[in-house]
């Protein structure tokens, strides 16, 4: 008898045709949003899960589940999993690295150029039908080219980033929980500095680090009272990073330039403060949303659930495991 497992949303057909040839499949293909007790439910009996970033997974899940083996993000971030539970469990858990690394640092640029150039707010004067004439300060922006780039959290997805400054001229300044070795910085052209630095300095910047209870509220209104007037703030990592409402106190008070948001507290719900604001971009969690690599995230978290639960070609050597040590005593 083939393992039971449940894709939690709806995902690529094929990747369903793929899990299907090693599992019974329960598919969310519909898409219904699944609460703290459908999700209980539909697991129930599962051996595995293909999760999505939104699905909570905690040490009392695991615990009412003693069937489930392995826990399969289709996300690079896993603050949805409790992973020291999963680990003491006996249960895998996955995640998507490296394979939307670019997609994410391309998205992490548009956002920045959008909001220090003010391209939606443009876009949404010419529709409104405001736009009568020539004037010299007419949606004056920030540069980018030349500007100093602070990133705070440098895993792959900084790099990625930084390494895409080179093309205009950016000096960049970092800041991490560790820091890199000489020569990353060297071909990154990146300087690391203390978070106060940071966010003195940078003319724009990105917030590219994982969610952590430590990592909750790590801009809030004390740091973006460090920030220049002139600056933008760019969160592309997650939600909770950012004090919404210290952040939209600020955008409205003009004590920073502008922000970009692509992740929110509490998503999908958006703080009401920044929907009222001029000076935001805002964009519903898609930084590696391309088709590509989308499929590429579908996949990995597929191959991965797949080996994670003793099939296919890698059987018992999931290719990105989050909880490695869990492996010689898993369930
Ligand atoms: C990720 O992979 O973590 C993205 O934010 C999608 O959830």
């Amino acid at each position: 008898m083939k393992p039971s497992i449940l894709v939690t949303r709806a995902i690529y057909p094929d990747v369903i045709d793929r899990l299907a040839q090693y599992f019974d499949v329960d598919s969310n293909q519909e898409d219904a949003v699944l609460d703290a007790a459908a999700l209980h439910d539909r697991l129930t009996g599962k051996a595995g899960v293909l999760a999505n970033a939104a699905d909570r997974i905690d040490g009392a899940l695991a615990a009412a589940l003693p069937q489930l083996r392995a826990v399969c993000n289709m996300a690079v971030g896993y603050n949805n999993l409790d992973v020291p539970a999963l680990t003491a469990a006996g249960v895998v858990a996955t995640n998507t690295p490296d394979v939307l690394t670019e997609t994410t640092a391309d998205f992490g640029w548009a956002l920045l150029m959008s909001t220090a150039r003010r391209v939606t707010e443009s876009e949404h004067y010419l529709r409104a039908g405001k736009w009568e004439r020539w004037s010299y300060d007419m949606l004056v922006g920030m540069d980018i080219f030349g500007a100093t780039l602070g990133i705070l959290g440098m895993g792959r997805i900084g790099q990625a980033i930084a390494r895409r400054a080179a093309g205009f001229g950016m000096p960049v300044i970092y800041h991490n929980r560790s820091r890199l070795p000489a020569d990353t910085e060297q071909a990154l052209n990146a300087r690391y500095v203390g978070k106060d630095e940071l966010l003195a300095q940078a003319d724009h910047l990105i917030l590219v680090l994982p969610y952590s209870p430590e990592s909750h509220h790590a801009i809030g209104a004390a740091e973006l009272a460090k920030m220049k007037p002139t600056a933008t703030l760019i969160n592309l990592a997650r939600g909770g990073i950012v004090d919404d409402a210290a952040l939209a106190s600020a955008l409205r008070a003009r004590t920073i330039f502008a922000a970009g948001l692509d992740v929110f507290e509490g998503e999908p719900s958006v703080h009401p403060d920044l929907l009222t604001v001029p000076n935001v971009v805002l964009t519903p969690h898609i930084a590696s949303a391309s088709e590509k690599t989308r499929r590429a995230m579908a996949n990995l978290a597929a191959d991965n659930l797949i080996a994670a639960l003793d099939a296919g070609p890698n059987a018992g050597h999931p290719p990105s495991v989050i909880n490695p040590d869990v492996l010689p005593r898993r369930r």
